[in-house]
């Protein structure tokens, strides 16, 4: 699968862009200020109804307007698909496909894996480890799709069980319940943890492989940390344990929504001690490292958006950084200079002026 159509309605500063994309490299060159991360962020939006840059999806709605709107094509699949996405003051967020609302899950298995990196995008490894469960899940909906809705799932029964320990805490809840909750939960727990476990060992020697390619010297790991287990059992043993403990604090305190995925770099996380071109190298590889799983396991690569990457970057690594790209999959890169992107065949490069002065071009040749 590969997106071959974004169509940025109105997003920011963009209005009526449409950009038909290769099934490879493009380059989307333009001076600063000219929405360049706009278009990347439509595309991302069109595609999974979020940003990268902001929670509040009202900020991408184009000053004086009511309302923000991306449509991108999936190609390649048994047929093609439509996402569209969109804000509005008045109405809220929608996500649909082929004109049916849809919810990430089922979007994951219709789509492309895609992912980020962008200044911004570098909280995926400093930040909590909220980002980094939530991006190895949209990893494991990639590689199993059979598994997309395990976030989901245990997602909506933690908040149940959660809702039920703060009703009972506040002497108005039905203990009774609870073990219905705990078997549900320790069920859905134990299978995203499993799953977590394996897309981490799948990605671990393929990120350390990316990170030296990269030049990220030193012994490099990547680890995960179950916050509960992989088994059912023990999930619902630790739950009967703690439950004195999560009444007292109202929530539940023990399962994969404590998980962490850590990077580490000579015995050390990345997260706390790396220096900032160590933490965008380690990002970059671990994109690198889930592409080439999704690659050789035979499943669709991700589509890449890298957003503003090679101003960060040496001579040397930027060329290896182009190299990896054209290697396979779909890739979309913006950079204010375009002497900074190496020179190789394949590469199909965009002046973003193209794109923004389209809006006049249809009014232009409907005159006519
Ligand atoms: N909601 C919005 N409505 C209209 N314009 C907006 C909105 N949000 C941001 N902008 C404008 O979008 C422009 C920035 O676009 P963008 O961040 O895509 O630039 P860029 O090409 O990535 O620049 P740089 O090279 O500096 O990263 C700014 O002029 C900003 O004022
Ligand atoms: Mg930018």
């Amino acid at each position: 699968m590969v997106v071959s159509l974004v169509e940025a309605d109105r997003i920011r500063s963009l209005t009526g862009v449409r950009l038909a994309l290769d099934p490879g490299l493009t380059v989307i060159v333009g001076p600063n200020g000219a929405g360049k991360t706009n278009l990347v962020e439509s595309v991302y939006f069109g595609m999974t109804s979020r940003s990268f840059r902001t929670s509040d999806r009202r900020d991408l709605i184009p000053f004086g307007s009511s309302f923000a709107r991306c449509r991108v094509t999936v190609s390649g699949g048994s047929v093609d698909h439509v996402f569209m996405a969109s804000a509005s003051r008045a109405e809220g967020n929608r996500f649909v496909m082929d004109g049916a609302r849809i919810d990430q899950a089922e979007a994951m298995s219709h789509r492309p894996m895609v992912t980020v990196f962008s200044p911004d995008r570098l909280e995926l490894v400093k930040g909590p480890p909220a980002g980094r469960r939530a991006h190895i899940d949209s990893f494991v909906a990639a590689r199993w799709p059979g598994r997309a809705s395990l976030r989901s799932a245990f997602g909506r029964i933690l908040a149940q069980r959660n809702a039920l320990i703060s009703r009972i805490a506040a002497g108005n809840g039905d203990s009774s319940q609870l073990s219905t909750w705990d078997s549900q939960f320790s069920e859905a727990g134990a299978n995203l943890s499993l799953a977590r476990e394996e897309a981490v060992a799948e990605l671990d020697e393929r990120w350390v492989e990316a990170a030296e390619d990269l030049g990220l010297e030193g012994p490099k790991k990547l680890t995960y940390r179950p916050g509960s287990s992989t088994s059912s059992e023990e999930i619902r043993e630790g739950l009967q344990e703690k439950l004195q403990n999560d009444l007292r604090l109202g929530r539940t305190s023990w399962g994969p929504h404590h998980d962490e995925i850590r990077l580490e770099m000579d015995g050390r996380q990345l997260r706390r001690f790396g220096s900032q071109g160590q933490q965008r190298m380690g990002l970059l590889a671990l994109l690198f490292a889930e592409r080439t799983a999704l690659l050789e396991t035979g499943r669709s690569a991700p589509l890449m958006l890298l957003d503003d990457v090679m101003s960060e970057l040496d001579e040397h690594r930027r060329e290896r950084l182009v190299d990896r790209l054209l290697e396979g999959g779909q890739s979309i890169i913006t950079a204010a200079e375009g002497e900074l992107i190496p020179d190789r065949p394949g590469i199909r490069r965009v002046s973003i002026s193209e794109l923004t002065d389209q809006e006049t071009a249809p009014s232009a040749s409907e005159a006519t």
